[in-house]
């Protein structure tokens, strides 16, 4: 089947009734043109996200990422400013930061072009015969970047929306939280062998809880109290829980101040699209930010975050990083238990009588994002 017939079967279901809703066909997780059509379409158009602004507190902490394939780096500048740079060399191409860290200039391993962190060239060795060459006239590309609630966001669209516009009516919702006061606690690097789709979609529904983690999580979160939006928003879903009295994580310290009544023991989970989500509960965050690797794998960053009362309350070192070694390997164990389903649902997907099937109620974001697909990639028509 061409992508185009695969993306007027997705236009069906999207643009029906999420009471007929399908899962989509099998072959839009495996399509290469599918996969390219994101790539423009999807990538390098939207808001993506590096990660939480508290990640890099102090001027020259850096963190890379890429956007459909392009290296970048988000740094702060002296100035406290969080600005985003292509990743790579003007001499010759070289990719000029790994990983994250902290630095007073950016070196280019390669040759040694130094650049300040407003990305200016500053530094070339060698250089003097070199006809008309002025290092002032060089500077690193700027990557649109903006701070929304705490978090990152980069995009190669000079045109898109802000992002502060687009999530307006999720800014109401997750604002009582005051997660740009979070503390970072973790961060991670995974690759995953599933279709980034599925990964999300994973991700949006609560349906799979007291079934693939009732190991962790699936009793904590009583599924048939699970809250939907009442719009369809073009540029994210979210759902809201409520956490059982015994939950180990998620209710608020007594001495958070900011959320009141059943605040106090909700959790929200925003997908931002395509790739961020993340659940924020009273006490603690935790997020993932995809990139798609080819169709077959996904570069997964996983970072956890904690209330600022719960991150005074931990006391003395020792102390509060074995309650952080705790939180973590709790998550890392629900992350264990996704990743063995999506990549149980590609290896699926490869069969030949591998079908689309119908939704539950409990799957409503899969439907959003069905709509929010179908709209980036068009309905091959
Ligand atoms: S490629 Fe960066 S200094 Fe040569
Ligand atoms: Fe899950």
């Amino acid at each position: 089947m061409t992508a185009s017939l695969l993306l007027e079967q997705l236009a069906l279901t999207a643009n029906g009734p999420l009471e007929r809703a399908m899962s989509a066909d099998p072959r839009l997780y495996r399509d290469e043109a599918v996969a390219e059509r994101e790539t423009d379409a999807i990538f390098r158009q939207d808001w993506l996200c590096p990660g939480l602004a508290a990640e890099i507190p102090n001027p020259g902490d850096y963190i890379t990422f890429s956007i459909a394939g392009d290296p970048i780096f988000t740094i702060r500048d002296k100035a406290g400013e969080i600005k985003t740079f292509s990743n790579v060399c003007r001499h010759r191409m070289m990719q000029l930061l790994e990983g994250k860290g902290c630095t007073s200039r950016v070196v280019c391993p390669y040759h040694a072009w130094t650049y300040d962190l407003s990305g200016q060239l500053i530094g070339a060795g060698h250089m003097e015969r070199t006809e008309g060459f002025d290092k002032k006239s060089i500077c690193l590309p700027e990557i649109r970047t903006e701070i929304w609630n705490g978090w990152i966001y980069v995009t190669l669209n000079p045109d898109a929306p802000s992002v502060a516009d687009s999530l307006a009516p999720l800014h109401d919702v997750v604002e009582r939280y005051g997660m740009e006061h979070y503390v970072p606690v973790v961060h991670e690097e995974h690759v995953w062998n599933t279709n980034w789709k599925l990964l999300t979609e994973n991700f949006m529904e609560g349906y799979h809880l007291p079934v693939a983690h009732k190991a962790t999580v699936g009793a904590w979160f009583p599924v048939e109290k699970t809250v939907f939006p009442d719009d369809v928003h073009d540029a994210f879903t979210y759902q809201t829980f409520q956490k059982v009295g015994n939950a180990t994580y998620g209710h608020a310290h007594p001495n958070n101040e900011r959320l009141e009544g059943d605040w106090r023991i909700t959790s929200v989970l925003p997908t931002v699209f395509p790739t961020h989500m993340y659940v924020l509960a009273p006490d603690h965050l935790w997020y993932l930010s995809l990139r798609p690797k080819g169709v077959g794998q996904v570069d997964v960053r996983f970072g956890v975050a904690i209330a600022p009362e719960v991150d005074a309350d931990l006391g003395y070192a020792d102390e509060r990083q074995a309650w952080i070694d705790d939180l973590v390997t709790f998550f890392e164990h629900v992350n264990t238990e996704d990743r063995q389903v999506v990549e149980g649902i590609f290896a699926g997907s490869a069969a030949s009588q591998a079908a689309p099937g119908p939704l539950s109620w409990l799957e409503r974001e899969i439907h959003d994002f069905q709509k929010y697909l179908s709209r980036r990639l068009g309905d091959g028509t």
